[in-house]
C-alpha cells in the first residue's frame, strides 16, 4: 500500500476511504473503457528478467514508431476481474491462472514474462489502488487488463530489446450489449479465427483484429457474436470472437478441446469443474456443428462475458434456437461462478484471493 500512498496527490481524497467510490453511473456499466486512476508498469530488457514495478497515474504511454508491438504484433494481453463483496471485502479470481497463461503466451511470441508471483502482486496493487472503482455488489466488477508488449525498437523482423508489463483497469457492467439477455450467434463460413499450428492457443493481441471483419459484418446484421470454425474441415466448432462455447444434450455438457487453436479460458476451466462437481459429465472433445445445432442449450464462457446463455444460431441461413431461462443449466453454473467471484458462495477451492 506504500506505492500508493506515495502517490496521492495534496489536497486530493485519499483513494482509501471505504464508503468513497468513483462519480460513476454505477446502474449502466456495460463494457466501455472508465479508465481508473492508476496504472502498473514494469519494464526490462531481452534477456533479463522483469524486475520491481510502479503504480502511476493512468496516462498516455511513450512509444518509439519502432516498437515491435505496432509494427509486428509482438503482444500478449490478459483479462481479469476485481469483485467487491456484499461485506466491502475485494477478492480476484484465480489471478495465477492469468499469470501462468502470459507465461504460455510470451514464450510463444519470445517475450521474457513476469513471474506469477510479479504478475499477482502488480494485479493486487491494481485493484487496491483503484479499490473506489470497484462497482458496488451487484453493478459490475473492476476488469484489470494486464499486457506485455514488445515495446523496444525494430526494424527487420526480430524480437524487440526491450519488453513492457503494464496493468490498467476499467469497471465494467455486461460485455454484450443484450445485456444478460441470450445471444444470437453467426456462424462464420468465409473467415477463420485460428490455424493448428498458429497462435491461437495464447492471448496474442494479433488474433484479435483479424476476426473484426466478420464481427462487425455479423453484428451489422443483428448478431451478438461470431461462432468460428476450424479451419481445416470448416466443419468443427471453435470459438466465439470473445469466449469459449459449450453445448449440452441430455447430462453431458461438450466444449471444444484446447489443441492450440481454442483459447484457454479461465471461466471455461472453471466451468467445466463446476459442472464436474455438479455431476454432469463434461466433455472436452471435437464438436462437429451439426452436434451443435441438435443441442438442448449453448452457453459462452468467458472473462469479459462471464457466462452467457445462447439463444440462437444462425449457420448456412437457418436458424435454430435453443432452450434458455431460468431453468437452465448456464443458470446453474452461472450462479455458482459468479457466487464463489462475489463471496457469497464459500470459496472450497481457494479461487478467490483477497486484496
Ligand atoms: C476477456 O474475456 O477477458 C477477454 O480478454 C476477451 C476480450 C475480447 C474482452
Amino acid at each position: 500500500t506504500s506505492h500508493v500512498a506515495s502517490l496521492q496527490q495534496p489536497g486530493k481524497p485519499s483513494v482509501f476511504s471505504d464508503d468513497e467510490y468513483a462519480d460513476l453511473d454505477w446502474d449502466n456499466l456495460g463494457f466501455s473503457i472508465k479508465p481508473a486512476d492508476y496504472m502498473y508498469t514494469m519494464k526490462c530488457s531481452k534477456h533479463e528478467n522483469f524486475k520491481q514495478g510502479q503504480l502511476s497515474r493512468y496516462a498516455n504511454i511513450e512509444l518509439s514508431p519502432s516498437a515491435a508491438v505496432l509494427n509486428y504484433g509482438q503482444g500478449v494481453y490478459e483479462g481479469t476481474k476485481a469483485y467487491r463483496t456484499e461485506d466491502g471485502r475485494i477478492l480476484l479470481f484465480r489471478p495465477d491462472l492469468n499469470a501462468s497463461r502470459m507465461k504460455i503466451g510470451a514464450e510463444r511470441m519470445c517475450m521474457p514474462s513476469p513471474s506469477v508471483d510479479q504478475f499477482v502482486d502488480a494485479v493486487k496493487q491494481i485493484a487496491l489502488a483503484n479499490k473506489r472503482w470497484v462497482p458496488p455488489p451487484g453493478k459490475g466488477t473492476l476488469y484489470i487488463r494486464p499486457l506485455l508488449i514488445g515495446s523496444g525498437p525494430v526494424l527487420g523482423l526480430g524480437p524487440a530489446p526491450e519488453y513492457t508489463f503494464l496493468a490498467y483497469a476499467s469497471p465494467v457492467g455486461n460485455y454484450f450489449k443484450e445485456g444478460s439477455a441470450p445471444l444470437n450467434l453467426y456462424i462464420e463460413e468465409e473467415f477463420v479465427r485460428a490455424a493448428p499450428g498458429g497462435a491461437g492457443g495464447v492471448k496474442a493481441i494479433s488474433n484479435y483484429a483479424p476476426v473484426l471483419k466478420a464481427l462487425i459484418r455479423a453484428k451489422s446484421r443483428g448478431f451478438s457474436d461470431v461462432l468460428y470454425l476450424d479451419s481445416v474441415n470448416r466443419k468443427n466448432v471453435e470459438e466465439v470472437s470473445s469466449c469459449n462455447i459449450f453445448v449440452v444434450k441430455g447430462n453431458v455438457i461438450s466444449t471444444p478441446a484446447t489443441n492450440g487453436t481454442i483459447l484457454e479460458g479461465i471461466t471455461r476451466r472453471s466451468v467445466i469443474e463446476i459442472a464436474r462437481d455438479y455431476g454432469y459429465q463434461v466433455e472436452e472433445r471435437v464438436i462437429p456443428v451439426d452436434e451443435l445445432i441438435n443441442a438442448d442449450q449453448v452457453f459462452c464462457t468467458g472473462t469479459a462475458v462471464v457466462v452467457a446463455p445462447v439463444g440462437s444460431i444462425t449457420y448456412q441461413n437457418k436458424r435454430v434456437e435453443f432452450k434458455t431461462g431460468s431453468r437452465s443449466v448456464y443458470q446453474e453454473l452461472y450462479s455458482t461462478l459468479v457466487g464463489i467471484q462475489t463471496g457469497v458462495i464459500e470459496d472450497k477451492k481457494g479461487w478467490t484471493v483477497e486484496v
